[in-house]
């Protein structure tokens, strides 16, 4: 008989060990399959109408996990938001809300005077917020229409119920109503059922002003007949869902319906023509009687100038990441800003550290911000030299540049990323606005 060698008993030994760590490795890939299955496996149907987040969280317990977490709120550098206690009354029972911008920057007070924005405008916060800080701002004071609700609430179930199952005409009906009527028809910020398709959670746009203001983008580059739920790619979408209420938009008509002004393009100037063309204004100036136009959180319209839009980067990508729950990859419902998960949001396509990316975009940050506060500047100067001469020769002519300077100032101001969706953009449109600041001053010193 032979003897077993020390390297036979060796080999017994290291191939019991990967025998046993194989072993080990199929429990753990069954256990990790139960759960991923287990994630899938439907407690509930899900109605068609359903607008109640709880319910559909019951089949996606992960993803309602992170939803709720929209009520965090934290400051980054030149994001985020501050938490700010405050004593609840009857009139308004928020017990925190977020900084004032015009506490922090008293210029806006100046460049907005006569509208309603000088009164209250705050920083935004997560989307657990929306419908409450739409509900209790001090713009509400002037009697708003029921348009506002649109991008402040689930409105999908309200906008199909009004509309008996037409959903273009419940929009019609919401638009039309008083704001606090139409605050009525709602119960949740945005939902689930804003972004998905109950019956296969497919992404789907819900909102009938992007619905119509997408089709007559794409009608502007040549695309004729555009449906967005039935042509977007999947890369789209990604980008749609928010785009649906990160863009500049306006009131039209008597019926106040909401309009996103994209029938020239999505730059600033293209939507600037619209309205000019159209001879629309938000207010008149208090000081300088000048028309003029008040742009909102263009963030969608930044982004698409930018290099992030160009290479395929959607706003998913860097707000809401892929993350790992145990064996399952799930996206991350808690959307807020990409600095406060750096890793996660940029990692994947920048080999970079984290220091270095957060680093990167506060340097962007800086750089425009510094750029805005010149052109700021600029045109407060110029709104009160205006607002001395108001019996100058060419008046209407200084007035067309306060609106028009105006304009470009405030779209890049409103846009909340501090300039990191499109930096050279940005800087385009801020140094737009300075031109017109400068042709209005040559103007003013001319003829006086
Ligand atoms: C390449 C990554 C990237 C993409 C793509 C991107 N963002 Fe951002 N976004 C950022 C960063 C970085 C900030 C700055 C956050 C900060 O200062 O804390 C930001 C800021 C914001 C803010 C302000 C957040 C805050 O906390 O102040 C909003 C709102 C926003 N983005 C919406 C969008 C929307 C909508 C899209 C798509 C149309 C988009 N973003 C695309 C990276 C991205
Ligand atoms: C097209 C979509 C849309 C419509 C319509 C809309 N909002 Fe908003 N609103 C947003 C978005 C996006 C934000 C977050 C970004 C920001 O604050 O710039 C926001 C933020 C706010 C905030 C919190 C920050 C602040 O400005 O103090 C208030 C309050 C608000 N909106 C009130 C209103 C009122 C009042 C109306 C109607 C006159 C209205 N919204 C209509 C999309 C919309
Ligand atoms: C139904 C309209 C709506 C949709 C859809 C929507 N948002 Fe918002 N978003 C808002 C409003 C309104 C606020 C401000 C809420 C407030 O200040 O009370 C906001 C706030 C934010 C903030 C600031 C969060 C913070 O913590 O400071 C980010 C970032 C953001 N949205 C990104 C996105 C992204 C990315 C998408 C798409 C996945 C998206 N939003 C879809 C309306 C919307
Ligand atoms: C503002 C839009 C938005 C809202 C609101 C929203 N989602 Fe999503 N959801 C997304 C996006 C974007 C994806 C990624 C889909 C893709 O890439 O095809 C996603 C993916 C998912 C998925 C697929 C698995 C995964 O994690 O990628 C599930 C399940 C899901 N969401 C559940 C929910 C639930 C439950 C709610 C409500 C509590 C909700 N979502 C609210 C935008 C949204
Ligand atoms: C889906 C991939 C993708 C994601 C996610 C992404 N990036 Fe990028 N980023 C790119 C590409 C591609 C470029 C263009 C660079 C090139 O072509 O070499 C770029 C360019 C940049 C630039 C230089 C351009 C500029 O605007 O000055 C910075 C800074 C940057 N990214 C930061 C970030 C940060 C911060 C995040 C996370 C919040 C992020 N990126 C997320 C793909 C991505």
């Amino acid at each position: 008989m032979k003897k077993l060698k020390p390297t036979h008993i060796m080999g017994f030994i290291i191939s019991a060990a990967i025998c046993s760590a194989c072993f080990v490795l199929a429990l753990n890939v069954l256990e990790k399959k139960n759960e991923a299955k287990y994630n899938n496996f439907k407690v509930k149907n899900i109605d068609a109408l359903e607008d109640d987040p709880a319910v559909w969280g019951m089949n996606y317990p992960l993803q309602y996990e992170d939803y709720l977490k929209t009520v965090d709120q934290e400051r980054t550098k030149h994001g985020g938001s501050e938490s700010i206690p405050r004593t609840p009354t009857n009139n308004d029972p928020r017990a925190k809300v977020s900084q004032s911008k015009l506490v922090e920057d008293p210029r806006l007070v100046t460049i907005w005077e006569g509208y309603a924005f000088s009164k209250d405008f705050r920083e935004e916060r997560g989307h657990a917020f929306m419908l409450e800080d739409q509900l209790y701002t001090l713009r509400q004071k002037v009697g708003q229409p029921g348009t506002c609700i649109n991008c402040h609430a689930s409105t999908y179930k309200a906008m199909m119920t009004l509309g008996n199952g037409n959903l273009e005409d419940g929009f019609h009906k919401l638009n039309k109503m008083p704001y606090f009527e139409a605050s009525k028809h709602v119960k949740h910020p945005v939902s689930c059922i804003d972004c998905h398709d109950s019956a296969n959670m497919n992404l789907k746009v819900t909102r009938p002003a992007f619905i119509t203001g997408i089709k007559s983008f794409k009608k502007s580059i040549g695309i004729k007949d555009y449906e967005v739920n039935k042509m977007a790619t999947r890369a789209e979408m990604r980008v749609f869902v928010c785009a649906q209420c990160h863009v500049e938009y306006y009131f039209k008509g008597n019926e106040k319906t909401l309009t996103y002004p994209w029938d020239n393009g999505l730059k600033a100037e293209d939507s600037l023509k619209y309205y000019n063309d159209m001879k629309f204004a938000d207010w008149t100036h208090k000081k300088t009687g000048a028309k003029l136009l008040k742009a909102q959180h263009p963030e969608y319209e930044l982004y698409s100038q930018g290099i992030h839009a160009k290479s395929g980067a959607s706003c998913v990508d860097c707000h809401m990441p892929y993350k790992k729950v145990g064996a399952i990859k799930i996206t991350d419902h808690h959307v807020n800003s990409p600095l406060l998960k750096v890793g996660a949001s940029c990692r994947t396509c920048h080999n970079k550290s984290e220091n270095e990316l957060e680093a990167r975009v506060v340097s962007i940050q800086e750089k425009h911000l510094e750029m805005r506060d010149i052109v700021m500047d600029a045109l407060v100067s110029y709104i009160q030299k205006l607002s001395n001469n108001q019996n100058h020769p060419r008046i209407e002519k200084l007035r067309e540049y306060h609106r028009n300077a105006q304009y470009y100032l405030d779209f890049i101001e409103a846009e909340n990323s501090s300039g990191f969706h499109a930096p050279q953009e940005a800087a385009r449109v801020l140094m737009k606005s300075m031109d017109l600041i400068r042709k209005g001053e040559d103007l003013l010193s001319k003829q006086q």
